[in-house]
């Protein structure tokens, strides 16, 4: 069995402090948050887009799969403004709703049922047995308090120094420090309207925020394998989240189309955008989100998502992955098929191997 508790392994009731970074938009299945638990580390649903019944069933299954620790995420976040009209944003895409033999315009769509709230997805996530809390893209102090009533710990994601003292001035028990190269959406708490967000990379954030902050530090962003976790480790970091390495585990949903992108994917073929959702995130980049980034502008954060909700669900279906959106950090062609908790073993093995080739080369 693999020794490298830090006191963060405490504070989430884990044995090795590897965080399965929870993942919007279905990645995060049951079975890949227990697997992930069940092998010493901390599972965690991206619950965000969820209906809270759906949350409640998946952590129902988690813990009938075997696991007793179980994170929840949230992301924090509020309507922004729109840079252009849907007109225009649909005029951009004509060619691309041609490729995938879609109508242009778009048919108006159905109005949306809303979603449940970061509050009401924390609530009932607690309730039905998640352990801990973890938060992105915004200050936790919106469910600091349903957190602390139920005795979890909440580790609350941000990129920059300032957002992690704002964090835990709000109260986080914990903060995950997200460097440039992460998947998915960027941690910063107010964006600015143009959407440029500093991109600070984790060997330059993590130092700087365990300096900051009197709580564990947990590191997010480009790591993949055992080097990552003993470097993060070495930083100061108590421990690290992985989102991209575990989008290939054989228990993720990510599709096979997904999948076959990521793996071998260049360092060189990702991008930070706000055009796809309204907030800046880190893309696979493809003649889509090219075109997005060009420059149409987004309609705003939840209608920009929605506006291209059959462009997503064509590309899909039929395969076509240069038209379809997908979230991954600079690292993913690291990544390969592998099951959850060989990934954990494996990333823990090595890391410990690491530092005691370093161990020796100190002596
Ligand atoms: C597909 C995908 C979805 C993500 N969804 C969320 C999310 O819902 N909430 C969140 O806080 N972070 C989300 N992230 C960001 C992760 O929390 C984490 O910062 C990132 O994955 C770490 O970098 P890595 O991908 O290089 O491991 C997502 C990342 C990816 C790749």
């Amino acid at each position: 069995m693999t020794r490298l508790q830090t006191p963060l392994c405490a504070l989430l009731g884990i044995r090795i402090p590897i965080l399965l970074a929870g993942m919007a938009a279905g990645p995060c299945t049951p079975e890949l948050v227990a697997a992930v638990s069940c092998a010493g580390g901390l599972g965690v649903f991206g619950a965000t887009g969820m209906t809270t019944t759906a949350l409640e069933r998946d952590i129902e299954r988690a813990r009938e799969l075997g696991a007793t620790a179980i994170g929840v995420n949230v992301q924090i976040t509020h309507p922004n403004a729109p840079r252009t009209d849907p007109a225009t944003l649909a005029n951009a895409l004509v060619d691309v709703r041609r490729a995938l033999d879609l109508p242009s315009p778009p048919p108006a769509a159905a109005p949306h049922p809303p979603a449940a709230s970061a509050r009401e997805l924390i609530d009932a996530a607690l309730a039905a047995g998640a352990t801990v809390v973890t938060t992105g893209l915004g200050d936790p102090a919106e469910i600091r308090d349903l957190a602390a009533a139920r005795g979890a710990p909440v580790l609350a994601m941000v990129a920059s120094v300032a957002d992690a003292r704002r964090a835990r001035a709000s109260g986080a028990d914990g903060i995950i420090a997200q460097g440039a190269e992460a998947g998915g959406h960027r941690a910063t708490f107010d964006v600015p309207a143009d959407g440029r967000v500093p991109l600070v990379g984790t060997l330059a954030l993590v130092p700087r925020v365990v300096d900051a902050v009197d709580v564990p530090v947990v590191a997010s962003g480009g790591i993949m394998d055992g080097r990552g976790l003993a470097a993060v480790l070495a930083l100061g970091a108590q421990g690290a989240s992985l989102g991209t390495r575990f989008l290939l585990a054989t228990e993720s949903a990510a599709a096979p189309i997904y999948r076959a992108t990521l793996a071998g994917l260049p360092e060189t073929a990702t991008v930070v955008t706000d055009a796809v959702t309204g907030r800046p995130a880190r893309w696979v980049r493809n003649a889509l989100i090219d075109r997005l980034d060009a420059g149409p502008g987004h309609v705003g954060w939840g209608p920009q998502r929605h506006a291209l909700d059959d462009i997503r669900t064509a590309a899909a279906v039929r395969g076509e992955p240069e038209y379809l959106p997908m979230l991954a950090g600079q690292g993913a062609g690291m990544a390969r098929e592998q099951a959850a908790a060989a990934i954990v073993d494996e990333i823990a093995d090595e890391a410990v191997a690491v530092m005691t080739r370093l161990g020796d080369l100190a002596r």
